[in-house]
């Protein structure tokens, strides 16, 4: 398997591996490799929805997504489409994918199906690399600090996804969403500290209100972006990206008006998050 990095501090392609028959210490590989750099890429893969779903269990389990279509015939998987007459898209904001659950998926394996003939790439942030940048007084703040995530004001009745043309394709949006975790968590394989607060699904912090949270909440994501922690995808048919969402962000770019874009996902379970 060979290397090479997106970015200096955030994702790496990853030629050499065939990820519908790689075998074990090649999977092993893979998830070191993605759970240090945040994302990996493989180009040119042939990995049918069966593959997918085979690679998902293979790797520790499939958490399906409450909200996002389900692909007719593989129900594990999530179709995160955006037709050519839609404005909205699925994921443009920065985010990490489930963090509103208290065991929040671990990853997520996403695979181009239909691209728009430009544009449509996605973003990753390294979130080890992030709190490694910020000032001494800033760890010092957040330490021992939890905060609070859910995905209601997101998918719910009245809220983010139903103001817009993507809100009646989208699924659950009766369901309750919450949970709590550390601002700083431990990577659970590689013991990395880790930022974990996202613009997506995090509240408030523990013990304070929305807005008594957000001037603290705000400086930590305006901090957590920076030129060397971010790398982005130009998806060709054929790429598969597998990311870590305790390591990562990421953030889906919607500038190809007019263009259709269809991407399968299955996002992989995970555990519980401690500082
Ligand atoms: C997502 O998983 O948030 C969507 C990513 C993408 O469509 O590029």
């Amino acid at each position: 398997m060979h290397h090479t990095k997106m970015a200096p501090q955030c994702g790496v392609e990853v030629s050499g591996v065939s990820l519908a028959d790689c075998n074990d210490s090649e999977l092993l590989e893979i998830k070191q490799t993605i759970y240090e750099h945040g994302v990996a890429v493989f180009r040119d893969q042939d990995f049918s929805p069966e593959d997918h779903i085979k690679f998902g269990r293979r790797w520790g389990g499939i958490d399906v997504n409450n909200y996002f279509p389900l692909q007719e015939d593989f129900n594990e998987i999530a179709v995160v489409k955006k037709e050519a007459d839609q404005s909205t898209n699925i994921g443009g904001a920065w985010h990490t994918d489930h963090s509103y659950d208290q065991i929040p998926a671990m990853g997520s394996v996403l695979v181009a199906r239909d691209l728009p003939p430009k544009g449509g790439d996605t973003m990753w942030a390294h979130m080890g690399a992030a709190y490694d940048a910020l000032s001494d007084d800033l760890k010092a703040e957040i330490e021992g600090l939890e905060a609070y995530h859910t995905a209601d004001h997101v998918y719910e009745e009245g809220g983010l996804y139903a103001q817009t043309d993507m809100g009646e394709h989208l699924r659950g949006q009766n369901l309750k969403t919450g949970a709590v975790h550390p601002v700083v968590i431990r990577h659970p394989q590689t013991g990395r500290k880790l930022l974990y607060v996202n613009s997506g699904f995090t509240i408030n912090f523990v013990g304070q209100t929305r807005e008594e949270s957000l001037p603290l909440l705000t400086k930590l994501l305006d901090a957590a972006l920076t030129d060397d922690n971010q790398c982005r995808l130009q998806w060709a048919p054929g790429t598969v990206a597998i990311w870590d969402n305790r390591t990562s962000w990421h953030n889906a770019m919607n500038d190809y008006a007019g263009h259709r874009r269809e991407m399968h996902r299955i996002t992989l379970s995970g555990e519980a998050l401690a500082a």
